[in-house]
């Protein structure tokens, strides 16, 4: 490469994102013609409502086509305030809200505006794979917390306390987490808790994404309900790809702080400037409706989490404690001493069988697989996967 073309440091370990990577993968080989099962997926399976693709239509239709307010659409931001206000319980005003370009990038604005060079932010592994890259990008350290799928991945304190530096900045939690399903119970909450009043400078990122999508009759425990005295060092992190089915109208959103989400808001108006205007009216009609169109999704998605946890724990040489929200399982498999990226390439290569590596995660033991598919990709996947195990015994 020339010298004058030289990619700067911060761009030189930059990797993209290894499951958009894989999905694309196995959509290019079944677009050949090659015989895949893919249970790679990150995204829903169904369509966006229609009342939400008509509601974004019709913006269109009324000329909601020009820039809109950095901060995002008043309207948007008002509803997410009310909904965060009056469903999850903490106070929030539109000040505190800031409208994104998905979650990923709510991360992304919070990082930059919090993280100095060297600070370090705490991640409890399996992580979603975005969050280390990102702190990096922000020129901070990941410092990962590791833990045992034996245990179902239980956040350990004591290896919080003993990753303290003066330098830790930033907590981050995801409940229900991807790639693991996990819903972090409640009394665990309370011990992060007690954990965070002993170190006043932390903040947390509480990464919610997948608030609605959890097993019948459980619920999803919000730090700010359990603590509500650290709520303003909560910065809360949320979007409508998920629940809404709406991955690709990168509609996400940050709440927090409102001296910090100020400085987000100014980022974010000197680098995309707002997040796309009619797109945004389409989440509006979505989080201003009743949650029958997130129901009919959920029962459909536990259905296919249970059957898809009940079958693999029947796999020999796979263990898993079911997970309980989102749509993955992320199993311990027996790999015969195969890393879980060279593990996977196998699968694709000898069973035509997508999964994503469990180092992805910080996890090697495991690999992460989707119920965001129908009950007979799941199981032809499952039986895929149990030949492979006979063939690498
Ligand atoms: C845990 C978690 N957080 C955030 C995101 C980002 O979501 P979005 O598509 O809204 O950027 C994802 C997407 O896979 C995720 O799994």
């Amino acid at each position: 490469m020339p010298q004058n073309q030289q990619i700067s440091k911060r761009a030189i370990s930059l990797k993209p994102s290894l499951t958009l990577e894989i999905s694309a993968k196995a959509k290019a080989l079944k677009a050949k013609g090659v015989d895949i099962c893919s249970l790679s997926a990150g995204e829903p399976d169904f369509e966006t409502p229609s009342f939400i693709v008509e509601a974004a239509i019709k913006a269109l239709k009324d000329g909601i086509t020009r820039y809109g307010p950095a901060a995002g659409d008043i309207e948007l931001r008002e509803a997410i305030a009310y909904k965060q206000t009056n469903i999850n319980k903490v106070d929030t005003d539109i000040k505190n809200v800031l409208i994104t370009n998905g979650g990923k990038q709510a991360i992304y604005n919070l990082m930059q505006v919090l993280l100095n060079p060297n600070d370090e932010v705490l991640i409890p592994a399996p992580y979603w794979l975005s969050y280390p890259t990102i702190t990096q990008l922000a020129g901070a350290k990941p410092i990962i917390i590791n833990s045992n799928p034996k245990n179902g991945f239980k956040i350990d304190i004591d290896e919080l306390e003993t990753k303290i530096t003066e330098r830790t900045r930033l907590l981050i939690l995801n409940s229900p987490g991807n790639p693991t399903g996990r819903i972090i119970p409640k009394l665990e909450m309370e011990y992060i808790a007690s954990f965070l009043r002993k170190h006043p400078k932390i903040l947390v990122l509480s990464d919610e994404i997948y608030e609605y999508l959890v097993d019948d009759g459980l619920i999803h425990y919000n730090l700010n309900n359990i603590a509500p005295d650290l709520t303003n060092r909560i910065f809360i992190v949320n979007g409508f790809a998920k629940a809404w089915a709406m991955t690709g109208w990168r509609i996400g959103y940050l709440v927090g702080n409102s001296e910090i989400i100020e400085k987000a808001i100014a980022l974010q108006s000197q680098s995309t400037s707002n997040v796309c205007s009619f797109a945004q009216k389409g989440a509006l009609a979505a989080i201003t409706a009743p949650k029958d169109y997130i129901n009919e999704m959920l029962t459909s998605y536990n259905k296919r989490r249970d059957i898809l946890s009940s079958e693999l724990n029947k796999i020999d040489g796979v263990s898993l404690i079911k997970p309980k929200g989102a749509f993955y399982a992320f199993p311990e498999i027996r790999k015969n001493n195969l890393d879980s990226i060279e593990f996977c390439k196998i699968a694709l290569d000898k069973v035509g069988l997508a999964m994503v590596p469990g180092s992805a995660f910080g996890e090697d033991n495991c690999v992460r697989l989707s119920c965001a598919v129908s009950i007979e990709t799941i199981k032809e996947g499952l039986e895929r996967l149990e030949n492979l195990l006979k063939i690498i015994k």
